[in-house]
């Protein structure tokens, strides 16, 4: 297995699809054209800038007009969030999220809450679905948005977006209803209208598409603000000359994983399956998030005992690539917001892995973490101070 190595962190980024590259190609080069430039150039980045916008809107089942095009994930749900409170502010100063959001959209709250707004963070059941009867009881006259991702990031949860809609519009039809969809994008339904979203956000870097390029939808009628400010691209509403390469990246990914996605997640499902059973066979070893309700190709344990970055420093020696909860790598030794919103305690959360799945893993690439890995657990826990009672925990 030396050199090989087996890439298990498709949440982080997946690698680019060989026909997004091909499709990409003339852009850097050939077809350099700025899309508001008049002449012949210009005008041809324009019709491709416009088909894309097509090909988008079509896998969302909206108006062209209603995509906006971004630099990342990140300043999408940004858009959405602080875009839509900055502009509706004199109808209340309220936004509805969740507490396992990513932190493209806690830490925009987290702004908004510091310019005057108030947010509420809804918990989730043990399993990370969002308590309906909480939301429920949040929406008041004053709430101008609610912010829910479409699948969690970590542990894979798939939110009952329709649900929530509908419970948005029931109790306030003036609430705007915005999903993070960027996990959910190569494997979920995206047809706006049968979601009942007013935003949603996606981006390329987990769809095998370019990094650095998202999309807002925006239904009409739908007020918003301008994020960044600047040239009047995008209808005057993100200015900043397009990524074209990135966008006709992103919109050939995005149709290309919506096309083979019931195939591509009955494999996953497999695989998925494969490694979890395999997993849970060893001692004090438990799933994270809910077991059916999740996306194809997130597999999330807590083992207990040990931490998650040594167990990741470990698999990289083995040359697999995995993911852990915790924030060690960015400075930080808390473990995950997400892990610690199910209600595990401190020094349980410190013991999550993330194996996300995709297109290139096969059933040996199971079969060889299944086989490395009790090995791994056994060393670390041998070396190990904390002995936790699994019977304790709720
Ligand atoms: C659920 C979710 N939202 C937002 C983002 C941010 O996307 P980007 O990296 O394109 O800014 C990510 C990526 O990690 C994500 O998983």
């Amino acid at each position: 297995m030396a050199g090989r190595l087996i890439y298990l962190d498709h949440a982080a980024t997946t690698p680019v699809d060989p026909r997004v590259v091909e499709a990409m190609k003339p852009y850097w080069s050939d077809k350099f054209g700025n899309p508001s430039s008049v002449y012949q150039k210009g005008r041809e980045a324009s019709v491709v800038l416009g088909r894309a916008r097509e090909q988008v809107s079509g896998v969302f089942g909206c108006l062209p007009a209603e995509i906006i095009f971004a630099g990342s994930g990140t300043e999408s749900d940004n858009q959405a969030i602080i875009g839509t409170a900055l502009a509706n502010q004199s109808r209340g100063k309220h936004i509805i999220t969740s507490a396992i959001e990513h932190h493209a959209v806690l830490h925009a709250c987290e702004f908004l809450e510091s310019q005057g707004f108030e947010v509420t963070y809804l918990p989730v059941t043990k399993a990370g679905i969002v308590k309906l009867e909480e939301l429920e009881k949040s929406i008041s006259q004053d709430t101008i948005l609610v912010s829910i991702m479409y699948a969690n990031n970590e542990i894979g949860t798939i939110q009952p977006v329709k649900e929530i809609a509908e419970l948005v519009k029931k109790k306030n039809p003036k609430t705007y209803f915005h999903t993070d969809a960027c996990q959910a994008a190569g494997y979920c339904d995206l047809a706006v209208d049968s979601l009942g979203v007013d935003l949603m956000t996606i981006n390329g870097s987990k769809i095998y598409g370019p990094k650095g390029v998202g999309v807002l939808f925006v239904k009409k009628g739908v007020i918003i603000n301008s994020f960044v400010h600047g040239g009047g691209q995008e209808n005057g509403r993100r200015a900043g000359t397009e990524n074209v390469p990135g966008i006709i990246g992103l919109a050939t990914a995005l149709e290309l994983v919506q096309k083979e996605k019931e195939k591509e997640s009955k494999r996953l499902i497999k695989l998925r399956d494969r490694l979890i059973e395999g997993l849970l066979k060893m001692d004090k070893v438990f799933l994270n998030g809910d077991p059916a309700r999740r996306l194809p190709n997130n597999v999330n344990v807590t083992i207990l005992d040990i931490e998650g970055e040594s167990m990741l420093l470990h698999l990289d020696k083995e040359g697999i690539a995995a993911s852990s909860g915790s924030a060690c790598t960015s400075g930080s030794l808390d473990p995950s917001h997400v892990i610690l919103a199910l209600g595990q305690p401190y020094e349980v959360a410190h013991g999550s892995l993330r194996f996300t799945l995709g297109r290139a893993n096969t059933e040996e690439d199971i079969d060889f973490v299944l086989k490395v890995l009790p090995g791994i657990v056994r060393e670390l826990r041998q070396m190990s101070p904390v002995r936790i009672d699994p019977s304790k925990l709720k």
